[in-house]
């Protein structure tokens, strides 16, 4: 057996945990990143599109990706589409800021890039996974290797940073914790086709047939979304049905889609959730270990890499000091951070309202989302508040 010493272990290799090892090499703090899904299954799933202007500062000042700025694209805003026609909302404009269409498998690619030709210690495909001791002050996480060696991290810290199905979570005790769960009555029927871009900028479409969403990844390559039923089979829809769906929703609003072959379909459930506390003596979570947003708001990877950039300080005090201030400092983390995720809460809850149909709506409640959209988009002061929620509030408040 092969025992490693360092100051953290990070479970989870995906872009919350690389960007944390990533932070934390540079303030001299050793790591070692472990994720039992290889290198290619993380950097083949598809996942959201948009970096709000703070994501990608941090990612280009510490020096993770320049690829961000040259292959991402700026958005200066989106279209809301509804009733019949489309209205931009000009984040520029607004609030001065712009989100960055870049893919999160670019942002992992970046990451990995980065860890490796530092030198990180970033072990994925690894298997049964073990944390123990987070209440004491000697944790230890085993597992197995890639190569079926039985290893053995002793780190002072563990971070769990692998995603919604997080085991490290499960090892804060019931008595310890709190779960807010909320699901939704619908879902997002998501799609990538090849075929040229619909559309300049994303356009977040209300239709009588409910929600879509048309987004991009690239010159050739476009992400689309429609409001579905959660239960519902892929399997039943053809590209020309789903062609039809999409063009109904957008058409209605003045939009018209390129169509190409359609080459990834999947239903993506809406939850929120949130997970307190984020820290139980030596293991803190990160990420979707500890927060689920519903998609509307674009949200998810952004909150990840703003847990990981407070968390990176915390535990860099802590690190450092090895005091009572060090351990302080952590114990800041949870406040900290969930001051963020409520807010995202909201604002991704919000924007879900604001442009899907539930099951059942009564003609009420239809009319008045209607009124709301309007008036959104009528007032500077509507706008303005979308805008600064979807370019990202600012680091100072939370
Ligand atoms: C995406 O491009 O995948 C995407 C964009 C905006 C969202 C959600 C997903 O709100």
């Amino acid at each position: 057996m092969t025992v490693v010493r360092t100051d953290v272990a990070v479970v989870g290799g995906g872009p919350a945990g690389l960007l944390l090892s990533h932070l934390l090499d540079r303030a001299g703090v050793g790591t070692v990143v472990l994720d039992h899904r290889s290198h290619h299954e993380i950097a083949t799933t598809v996942r959201a599109g948009i970096l709000e202007q703070d994501s990608v500062r941090l990612l280009v000042e510490s020096g993770a990706s320049d690829r961000v700025l040259t292959e991402g694209e700026e958005h200066r805003g989106i279209e809301l589409a509804f009733g019949g026609a489309s209205h931009r909302i000009d984040f520029q404009e607004l609030v001065g800021a712009s989100v960055w269409l870049y893919p999160q498998t670019s942002v992992f690619a970046d990451l990995a890039e980065a860890r490796q030709a530092a030198g990180g210690d970033v072990r994925f495909g690894v298997s049964d996974v073990e944390v123990d001791g987070v209440e004491g002050d000697a944790p230890v996480v085993r597992f197995v290797g890639a190569d079926g060696s039985r290893q053995e991290v002793r780190p002072r810290y563990v971070v769990g940073a692998d995603g919604s199905h997080s085991t490290c979570r499960a090892l804060v005790p019931a008595t310890a914790r709190r779960q807010y769960h909320r699901e939704y009555p619908f879902a997002w029927f998501g799609i990538l086709c090849e075929a040229p871009r619909s559309a300049p900028e994303l356009v977040y479409c209300r239709s009588e047939r409910g929600f879509a969403l048309v987004s991009q990844r690239s010159e050739t390559v476009q992400r689309m979304y429609f409001q579905c039923d959660p239960d519902e089979d892929v399997s039943g829809w053809s590209d020309d049905r789903i062609w039809d769906e999409l063009q109904t929703r957008v058409g209605a609003n003045g939009h018209t889609l390129v169509e190409g072959p359609v080459t990834d379909r999947a239903v993506l459930r809406f939850r929120s959730v949130v997970h307190e506390p984020m820290r139980y003596g030596r293991l803190l979570l990160a990420g979707d270990a500890a927060h689920t947003v519903p998609p509307t708001g674009a949200k998810g990877l952004n909150l990840a890499l703003a847990d990981v950039r407070v968390l990176a300080q915390c535990l860099q005090d802590a690190v450092r000091r090895r005091d009572a201030a060090g351990e302080d400092a952590l114990d800041g983390y949870t406040e900290r951070a969930l001051a963020r995720v409520w807010k995202a809460q909201h604002f991704s809850s919000w924007m879900t309202h604001l442009l899907h149909r539930p099951p059942g709506e009564s003609d009420v409640e239809e009319q008045r989302q209607l009124a709301e959209l309007r008036g959104l988009v009528e007032s500077t002061a509507g706008r303005a508040y979308l805008a600064e929620g979807y370019t990202g509030w600012p680091e100072a408040r939370g």
